[in-house]
């Protein structure tokens, strides 16, 4: 047994996760209230900075650890909605600059958002809002040969990147979105996949949504990994949060 206290800490933090992975009882009941909460739009509950982003709580403290281990100078997302995550990222990156003592406002650290349809007022909240300097803002569908070539601008000499995918969830649409920006993902970073869960969650849980049980971000996930093995699923993350979006959905890049 070690006889430092922060490693005696963090090793019992690893055994408890490794007793949560196989408990059936936690197992299921996470999924019952996931299902539940998600009848209720629980996702659309929360704030990131008085801006509304719509994830689990659990799915915000991961990225967090994500963001903080891997230390991006750029975050791709797809899908703004009421700009949260992108405030999230944005605020991320300050924090991470004035960890490093630099001035957030002078580090090249940035967060690049696309969306198919930025609405006006969540784009004048976005233009208002006092981390504006940290983001790069484009209109239009992810997949759009010319808007993947803007985003991908971004990437141009801009160091360690991590890219997240919150957008369309279909299978294909998510599978295109692999295909144009995960290989922007450094070594030791990610590529979040975000709403992975809807293929653990009952048939037709999204009636007005062309997502579904074998059409969605975890079929597409699986089926790019098959020919990507420059990337494995993180499981300690899912293991770790049991309630998630995101089963499945923190790739990390391993070479
Ligand atoms: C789940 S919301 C994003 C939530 C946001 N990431 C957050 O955490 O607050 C999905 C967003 O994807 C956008 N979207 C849908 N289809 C898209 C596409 N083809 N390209 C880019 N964005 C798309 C929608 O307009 C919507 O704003």
């Amino acid at each position: 047994m070690t006889s430092d206290p922060i490693q005696f800490h963090l090793d019992v933090v690893r055994s408890n996760i490794q007793k949560q992975a196989v408990d059936p009882a936690l197992i299921s009941s996470a999924r019952e209230f996931f299902d539940r909460s998600h009848h209720l739009q629980y996702s659309y509950n929360f704030k990131w900075l008085e801006r509304p982003i719509i994830q689990y709580p659990q799915d915000i403290v991961a990225f967090q650890e994500v963001v903080s281990t891997v230390k991006p100078d750029l975050i791709l997302e797809t899908g703004i909605a009421h700009g949260g995550s992108l405030v999230l990222s944005a605020s991320m990156l300050c924090l991470l600059d004035v960890i490093e003592g630099l001035d957030p406002r002078q580090s090249h650290r940035k967060v690049v958002g696309v969306d198919i349809d930025i609405r006006s007022h969540n784009r004048k909240a976005l233009d208002d809002h006092p981390l504006r300097f940290k983001m790069e803002l484009i209109e239009g569908s992810s997949i759009d040969p010319s808007i993947v070539k803007q985003a991908r601008a971004h990437a141009c000499n801009s160091g360690t990147t991590l890219v997240s995918l919150d957008s369309n969830h279909t299978h294909d649409h998510v599978l295109a979105e692999l295909d144009a920006y995960a290989d922007l993902v450094s070594v030791g970073s990610y590529c979040i996949v975000y709403d992975t869960v809807i293929e653990d969650m009952p048939a037709g849980s999204f009636p007005d949504r062309p997502w579904d049980i074998g059409d969605n971000p975890k079929t597409a996930v699986h089926q790019w990994l098959g020919e990507h093995p420059e990337f494995e699923i993180d499981n300690d993350i899912d293991n770790k949060l049991v309630i998630s979006v995101a089963p499945d959905g923190f790739l990390r890049r391993i070479y």
